[in-house]
């Protein structure tokens, strides 16, 4: 069952509608849903799904053929049999077959030529170069190695540099998608939901291990997703990273690490791998720029280029749970596997909790708050943090987030605390305070009184709520 990726299939068929040929990369972490997504857009128009799999050119071929042979049979002259004697002369038929028709062409994993004829990127762009005026021609190249895609085709050395017209980049699911994707499969309860995605994050082939191994129970599950001994997940993060980075993954994986256990400034990253500053910030930029593995946050009311309060995050749930609790326990994880789990479990919730704060943040862009915020995101400043902020030039909303249940007690403590901490704020204008929780006791009562209170359930729902300032 092919789910949601609306916008996706929106601008793959607005490409195709362009007269002429069109190169469109289409790159995102392994998991992501990049193959499913084309499949699904070739399958009402005349195209070609080639996998690229590093073996010898002449197996490609082979295969390639046969696929022609099907796809293409009704418009080849049935006493022709597509053969080929290289890539190049495959290629050159493809640019020649779309001068009559429009065709889609997809390399799945294209980065692989490399490994199977290195100077096919070269004739490529030559014969793209010579024909593509003259042809029909959607090429399609969807490549896992966000590194190694961008290499290929953005650096000024390589021969593909400058032919790509459109680039995709394919984005998990969002929380709300990921949330009612698996409700049509499964029934679990929200805040079962929001401890799994914590740590899969909307990555459909992760969520999809969900109906088969969810028992009742987050923590059960994620220690059968990740800590038994055939757990599934156990290996992921190795496997797909490993490729990634190739010779250098340690220190990379270093760095990763120390994000993922809370060292998120330069500075600390610094302190607990023992790398030099200046290395530190080599890394950091290449994981944030190049990779986008990590995210670079500033506090909501800094200018993110001036400012030097920066911290790092690992963009990717999965990742950051992986690194926090299965990486970074690997021995133990053969020695001990009990103490392993019985210390996740305990450490689990505070990390629920952040990613929680994050899926608050979206709720909050989306919320009629009586203003359009300019900017919405986390503050801090030295030890003090405010979880969330959207302001305009004369209004500010302030959030509290709790990954737990508050009695209207508990609440009214909480919004005290921060109303204290909305001193040191840099912000001018009219203040209006929140909480955003796991569950709200008395939420009603809070809204009376003029606070804005929201528990999960609102936040699955999203309604839009208009509330005047
Ligand atoms: N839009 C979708 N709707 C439903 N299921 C999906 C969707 N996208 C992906 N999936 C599921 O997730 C799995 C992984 O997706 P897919 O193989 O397309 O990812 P990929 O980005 O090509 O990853 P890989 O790096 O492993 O090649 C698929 O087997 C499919 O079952
Ligand atoms: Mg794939």
């Amino acid at each position: 069952m092919f789910y949601d990726r609306e916008r996706e299939l929106e601008k793959l068929e607005e490409v195709y509608s362009f007269p002429g040929s069109s190169f469109l990369v289409l790159y995102g972490r392994r998991r992501v849903g990049k193959t499913t997504l084309v499949r699904e857009f070739l399958k009402d128009k005349p195209g070609l799904y080639f996998f690229v799999s590093e073996k010898d050119e002449a197996l490609l071929l082979d295969e390639y053929s046969r696929e022609i042979e099907e796809r293409l049979s009704e418009y080849l002259p049935s006493y022709l049999k597509p053969k080929f004697g290289s890539l190049e002369e495959l290629v050159e038929f493809l640019l020649d077959f779309s001068r009559e028709r429009k065709l889609v062409v997809v390399f799945d994993e294209f980065q692989n030529f490399r490994a199977v004829k290195p100077s096919f990127f070269s004739s490529l762009q030559k014969l793209w170069d010579e024909k593509k005026d003259t042809s029909n021609l959607m090429l399609i190249a969807v490549g896992s190695y966000v590194g190694m895609i961008k290499r290929l085709f953005m650096d000024s050395k390589e021969s593909l540099f400058g032919r790509v017209d459109e680039w995709m980049k394919l984005r998990p699911f969002d929380f709300w998608t990921s949330f009612t994707f698996v409700r049509s499969l499964v029934d679990i309860p929200p805040r079962d939901f929001v401890e799994l995605y914590s740590a899969l994050g909307g990555m459909p082939r992760y969520l999809l291990y969900i109906p088969r191994y969810y028992k009742g129970n987050s923590i059960e599950t994620l220690k059968a997703l990740f800590f038994d001994e055939f757990a599934p997940l156990r290996e992921e993060g190795l496997n797909i990273l490993k490729l990634e980075f190739g010779r250098f993954y340690r220190a990379h994986f270093s760095i990763l690490e120390a994000v993922s256990l809370g060292h998120v400034t330069p500075k600390e990253i610094s302190d607990k791998t023992g790398m030099k500053l200046l290395t530190v910030g080599k890394y950091l930029s290449e994981l944030t720029n190049h990779y986008e593995y990590l995210t670079r946050e500033v506090p909501v009311t800094e200018n993110p280029l001036k400012t030097r309060k920066v911290a790092y995050r690992i963009s990717d749930e999965f990742f950051s749970f992986w690194f926090r609790f299965v990486y970074h326990n690997y021995t133990a994880l053969e020695e001990d596997p009990e103490r392993v789990f019985e210390r996740f479990k305990a450490e689990f919730p505070a990390f629920v909790g952040k990613t929680y704060e994050r899926i608050a943040l979206g709720f909050v862009r989306h919320l009629r708050l009586g203003f359009k915020p300019e900017r919405v995101g986390r503050w801090w400043h030295k030890k003090e943090e405010i979880d969330v902020v959207a302001y305009d030039r004369d209004n500010v909303a302030l959030f509290e987030v709790k990954w737990s249940d508050l009695s209207l007690r508990d609440s009214r403590k909480v919004l005290k605390a921060l109303e204290k901490k909305a001193k040191l704020l840099p912000l001018r204008g009219n203040y209006r305070f929140g909480i955003i929780a796991r569950g709200l006791e008395g939420k009603e009562e809070l809204r009376k009184e003029g606070f804005l209170a929201f528990d999960l359930i609102d936040i699955i729902q999203q309604r839009p709520l208009s509330l005047s300032l």
